[in-house]
């Protein structure tokens, strides 16, 4: 229940100062053309996004210093919406403070204690009703309610098991070695450059020891997306660039974000796309990245060939392959 503050002789608050707004007529309207201004360019905000949406082409990149390449339809869409929302907000904060009604209220607390009386009664009533159970004169059941009571919770932990395995060991290793062939997936053959044409994408798999069988786990956290480019056309320094095969450059297919399968590449631009959350990876350019919430590039397995010609690995991933997570530092790969 609320009380006007007249009610009391000395609610102990200082002197309610009046707004602006609320004393002169003009201050009141000057808050409300700025509300009305902040809610029209959220309006704007929300025009201009949908325009970009419709009208800018996808594929426009445009070079902005500290961003590196950009995609223009994405930028103009997040502007667009960040204006919009922002906007809005800032709307919403202005009528509240100057405009929305200003009255000062205070509210009786009442003691949120119970009486001696309910507190006896419900004692009394909690011990009638465990004497009614009987449980004082049957300690079986009573020791074994409580063990009963005591393990049921350990249930949960025990099913936490298969949500897989823990990520900071599972993902710091995986079965790429020096010299392990790069096996065509889903055909299991080993693969020569020449097998591949320049734009083309191959998802491979390492060659396993004879014997050893291939698991969905080992097959989530090994693949590896091979793109042939033009040699010409990598962006690296010269120890990645020696990490190529003429123009083959091989990435863990596992996105850095969150773990995502990253499976879209686009020809042009020479970009792979994740397709959870849009984290955009410049092949050129050691698969850096150009967009979206990854935090580092997608690592880079050195290739080269065998004595047969076949491509292999040079060596291991140097850096842990996945997503950057609390217990891992999220170095460059
Ligand atoms: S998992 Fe790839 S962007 Fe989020």
């Amino acid at each position: 229940m609320s009380t006007q503050i007249e009610r009391f002789e000395d609610p102990g608050l200082p002197e309610h100062l009046h707004r602006k707004a609320d004393t002169d007529p003009k201050a009141a309207k000057r808050a409300e053309q700025q509300v009305a201004i902040l809610f029209l360019l959220s309006a704007v905000g929300t025009v201009g996004t949908i325009a970009s949406y419709i009208w800018v082409h996808p594929q426009v990149y445009l070079y902005i210093p500290i961003l590196g390449s950009t995609n223009v339809q994405q930028a103009c869409i997040g502007l667009g919406l960040t204006l919009a929302t922002l906007t809005i907000g800032l709307g919403a904060i202005q009528w509240a403070k100057k405009l929305m009604p200003d009255v000062e209220q205070v509210q009786e607390r009442h003691e949120f204690r119970s009486s001696d009386k309910d507190r006896d009664d419900l004692t009394k009533t909690v011990e009638n009703r465990v004497e009614e159970t009987g449980i004082a004169r049957r300690p079986l059941i009573k020791r074994t309610l409580g063990l009963a009571l005591g393990l049921v919770g350990l249930s949960p932990l025990v099913l936490l098991r298969d949500l897989g395995p823990m990520p900071g060991k599972y993902l710091d290793t995986t079965d790429w070695t020096a010299g392990t062939r790069l096996m065509l997936d889903p055909a299991n053959t080993p693969i020569r450059p020449e097998d591949l044409e320049v734009g083309a994408v191959a998802q491979v798999l390492p060659e396993l020891p004879a014997g050893t069988e291939r698991t969905l786990e080992n097959i989530g956290k090994d693949a590896v997306l091979l793109i042939r480019l033009r040699p010409e056309d990598f962006n690296l320094d010269p120890e990645r660039l020696s990490w190529t095969y003429n123009g083959i450059i091989a990435f863990s297919k596992i996105c850095t974000h969150m773990g995502c399968a990253v499976a879209l590449y686009e020809q042009q631009t020479h970009h792979l796309l994740c397709p959870c959350h849009q984290s955009t990876f410049d092949v050129t350019r050691a698969a850096k990245v150009i967009f979206g919430p990854a935090a580092r590039p997608l690592p880079q397995l050195a290739i080269t060939v065998d004595a047969n010609g076949y491509l292999v690995a040079k060596q291991p991933f140097t850096v842990p392959i996945g997503p950057s997570f609390w217990e891992r530092n999220s170095k460059n790969g």
